[in-house]
């Protein structure tokens, strides 16, 4: 009986000590490189994660930010949605998604999701738009959240946000390096949001945001915006 009690080992659903074991030898030199440096805001270690980020998602720009929330606050900013919009997003999705719409001013307007994958449906899409008066006039995006790792229709949803005008926004919170017919997620919206939320795929603290839409680009806005930078090429 002993024997099988030896053998039977519990399992936690998050174990972000097996993670930081697997990668000790690496984690633990770059946070001894950080604390050396004596540079522990922004500086050299975080312009080269944007990069290299960047690079690995095949666009542009990455910019870090304090968390997932800020990000896609910020990025609303960006895509110039703002108090008195609206927005189409799922009610199935963490209470962040949600939270970041309402600071930014947004209202957020809450669609279905499909079954199969947990994410943003477009039929429930197409009939939000159908609403007629004042909330449909606000309407000025559409947030799609990649759920539990599942790529919502990102073609057929910037079709429709096309048809109508419509910023798009991925909340990638959920799907990095998740990818649909080769293509990541995060590279078919106007904007594209993470976390790094330590329960999330890729870990440490912090959150990002994408941009590779030629027809603006949002600089940094932390640090009080001193090196804020706005572009319309
Ligand atoms: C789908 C989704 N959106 C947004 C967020 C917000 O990210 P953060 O916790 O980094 O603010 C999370 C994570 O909690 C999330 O799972």
């Amino acid at each position: 009986m002993s024997e099988v009690a030896d053998l039977v080992k519990s399992v936690s659903a998050c174990d972000l000590y097996a993670g930081y074991e697997a990668l000790r030898g690496d984690i633990d030199s770059a946070v001894l490189r950080v604390l050396k440096s004596g540079w522990y805001i922004l500086g050299r270690e975080v312009a080269a994660f944007e990069e290299e980020f960047a690079t690995f998602m095949g666009v542009p720009h990455a910019v870090g930010v304090a968390n997932g929330t800020d990000a896609l606050h910020l990025a609303l900013r960006g895509c110039g949605v703002g108090p008195g919009d609206a927005a189409i997003t799922v009610s199935h999705t963490a209470v962040a998604t949600v939270a970041a719409i309402e600071m930014a001013g947004v209202t957020p307007v809450l669609v279905d999701v499909e079954s199969s994958s947990f994410t943003i449906s477009t039929s429930s899409i197409e009939q939000a738009l159908t609403c007629s008066g004042l909330l449909r006039s606000r309407i000025k995006a559409i947030i799609p959240v990649h759920l539990y790792g599942h790529p919502a229709d990102m073609v057929a949803i910037r079709g429709i946000a096309d048809k109508h005008g419509l910023r798009v926004i991925e909340d990638c919170s959920q799907s990095h390096g998740a990818t649909i017919d080769g293509q990541m997620t995060g590279t078919f919206g106007d904007a594209a949001i993470y976390s790094l939320y330590p329960t999330k795929k890729s870990w440490c603290d912090g959150g990002r945001r994408n941009s590779y839409d030629g027809r603006w680009r949002l600089g940094r806005q932390g640090s009080h915006a001193q090196t804020i930078r706005v572009e319309n090429p």
